[in-house]
């Protein structure tokens, strides 16, 4: 299981009820099917939604240093490459649980697409380049909250050799220290120096506040996916089920106010 597998099983385990998982850069569709099947199979209370202009890269940010391999109109791919690979998984049409939101996300992230995602578990960020990644944090951004893992493909590929910030994390870089209240951990990074984090708090809300497992508990799940996946997905067992249960209790407004004056005192 490689990291980007890792990240979405690790987001599906902090959200057991489900969530949207939302995909920038879907190409022909290898880890959007990964997901979908998933879903499918394991994770039924979740949704999917993939954004790509299907025509490949726009341009990077004026002075921005970019390999050659990210030349405009790079990973143009077919959408119905994408539909075809869903039809083989067995997915009809027009099921709500997946979506394909097409266009430049100059165009096609708009506020009004944001509030139509629901509420966030997981975003694979695999755009490539600084232009990209700047539009999909402005996207986002309004609608994190915490225990949302992010997964970063490009973050600072090895293979591309520049002095200074470039890509996926000079967006990140800029970005980050604008946004009042948003804490975020990095779980896991691999030697190709793509990465997951973990949102802890946003908009004054917090794990603890959400009921959501404990950063530790969520590294140490990181940690059983990377030594033994089998058993990290493994059907909970009841005494999971039984954690679940005192969470959603727990999000009980009359329950919630007693927890929240015990951890004050
Ligand atoms: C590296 S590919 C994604 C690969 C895919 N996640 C996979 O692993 O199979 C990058 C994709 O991002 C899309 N993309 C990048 N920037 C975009 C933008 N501003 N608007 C729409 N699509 C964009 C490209 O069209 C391309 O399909």
């Amino acid at each position: 299981m490689n990291l980007f597998q890792r990240s979405f099983h690790l987001s599906q385990f902090i959200f057991p009820n489900g969530g949207a998982c939302l995909e920038f850069g879907v190409f022909r569709g290898g880890t959007y099917a990964y997901q979908a099947e998933h879903i499918l199979r394991r994770y039924p209370a979740s949704t999917l939604i993939g954004f790509d202009s299907w025509e490949g890269l726009p341009p990077e940010t004026e002075g921005v240093w970019t390999a050659d391999r990210h030349a405009v109109g790079k990973y143009a791919a077919p959408k119905a490459e994408v539909k075809s690979r869903l039809d083989a998984l067995g997915i009809k049409e027009g099921d709500p649980r997946f979506r394909l939101v097409d266009g430049f996300y100059s165009d096609s992230l708009t506020p009004e697409v944001a509030a139509s995602c629901g509420p966030l578990a997981y975003v694979n960020i695999d755009v490539d380049i600084h232009s990209s990644t700047v539009e999909v944090l402005e996207f986002i951004g309004p609608i994190l909250r915490p225990g949302v893992i992010l997964y970063w493909d490009d973050w600072k590929d090895p293979r591309d050799q520049a002095d200074g910030a470039w890509g996926e994390h000079y967006a990140w870089e800029q970005w980050l220290p604008k946004q009042a209240g948003l804490e975020v951990e990095t779980i896991e990074v691999n030697p190709l120096e793509q990465r997951s984090m973990l949102v802890t708090a946003a908009y004054g809300k917090t794990l603890a506040s959400e009921n959501l497992p404990t950063v530790t508990q969520i590294r140490y799940q990181a940690q059983a996916l990377v030594e033994d996946p089998v058993k990290a997905l493994k059907p909970r067992s009841d005494n999971d089920g039984m954690t679940a249960l005192k969470r959603q209790i727990r999000t009980l407004p009359v329950v919630g106010a007693v927890v929240k004056k015990l951890r004050d005192r």
